[in-house]
């Protein structure tokens, strides 16, 4: 694996040897790299956790930080993502982290730096980072994909999380359903599509997600009451729920929107566990490209059995 951009071409074998190595750097931490690195952060859109657990994980596996803020640097004067990655590359960055606005920029970027690059969020193309924390958050709850069934619910035609995790899920056994209002389906993606009720019922994950305000020509489809009533997580809904079904949401959440504000902490929530396992996600991918890229000098967590 050179690049980390995409969860649709990688293998049952890839995506579970990530998880494994996710769910153990979580329990048992690993050593940081033994020689110089420096990893650049390039966000051209807004983010907390994502950039923020980049950050975290970046320096607990001792790393040097080259924090990069798009609106006072030479993008600025005109200076293009292509140039501004060649910069990092040129100047000795081991890694770049790209969120973008735009589909598929950051593989198509990818194809052209011959540094590391990790997708952190293209347009609503993939975001593969997400979809591993979302994955070692459902390995943690059932050690297992093959029979699973896992409803992804909401904004699926605006959404990169629903793309990475419907892939990685099916790549995995899972069987994949996607629920969402008509306007907001994607249907050329092959997964089927049921209803909230039955997806609340039926299924052992339901994953909600973020109405993509920022995406939408139209801006005022419906109230938020109505939105929660016909496609939400409702208290109702929840109750309904499979007695070990848990809930995910990759955040930032509307919170009485896509679900109801007091189930967002309730005990089949897994929404700020996900954020806690994004730090460890995160340090599985860079570890796999730099230790396995060769880039880093062996450390003892390379010499395990
Ligand atoms: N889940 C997610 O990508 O959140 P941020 O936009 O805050 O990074």
């Amino acid at each position: 694996m050179k690049h980390f951009v995409s969860m649709k071409n990688l293998s049952e074998h890839e995506i579970l040897q990530l998880i494994k190595l996710s769910d153990e750097i979580s329990n048992t931490g690993i050593p940081p790299f033994s020689n110089q690195l420096f990893a650049a952060n390039l966000f051209f859109e807004p983010s907390t956790r994502t950039k923020m657990s980049f950050v975290v994980a970046e320096r607990k596996l001792g790393m040097e930080v080259l924090d990069f803020n798009s609106d006072v640097s030479s993008v600025k004067k005109g200076e293009s993502i292509y140039d501004t990655a060649k910069t990092f590359e040129s100047i000795g960055a081991s890694l770049l982290v790209v969120r973008h606005p735009e589909d598929n920029l950051v593989q198509r970027l990818a194809e052209h730096i011959n540094i590391p690059i990790v997708n952190a969020g293209d347009g609503t193309g993939e975001h593969p980072t997400q979809s591993l924390l979302d994955l070692v958050t459902i390995y943690q709850e059932y050690r297992k994909f093959k029979g699973l069934k896992v409803a992804i619910v909401g904004d699926i035609k605006h959404s990169r999380v629903a793309r990475s995790n419907a892939y990685a899920l099916t790549t995995l056994g899972a069987e994949v359903y996607l629920s969402s209002m008509p306007e907001w389906q994607d249907n050329n993606l092959p997964f089927p599509y049921i209803g909230i009720d039955e997806a609340v019922e039926q299924c052992d994950v339901v994953m909600l997600l973020r109405i993509q305000h920022e995406r939408h020509q139209n801006h005022t489809i419906m109230s938020a009451d109505q939105y929660l009533e016909n496609y939400g997580l409702t208290k109702d809904r929840e109750n309904r729920m499979k007695s070990d079904a848990i809930i995910l949401h990759p955040a930032p959440v509307n919170r009485g929107v896509e679900i109801d504000d007091s189930l967002v902490e309730c005990g089949r929530s897994r929404i700020f566990k996900q954020m806690t396992n994004g730090v460890s996600a995160r340090m599985a991918v860079m570890y796999q490209l730099l230790e396995k890229g060769g880039i880093t000098h062996a450390n003892n967590f390379n010499k395990r059995s």
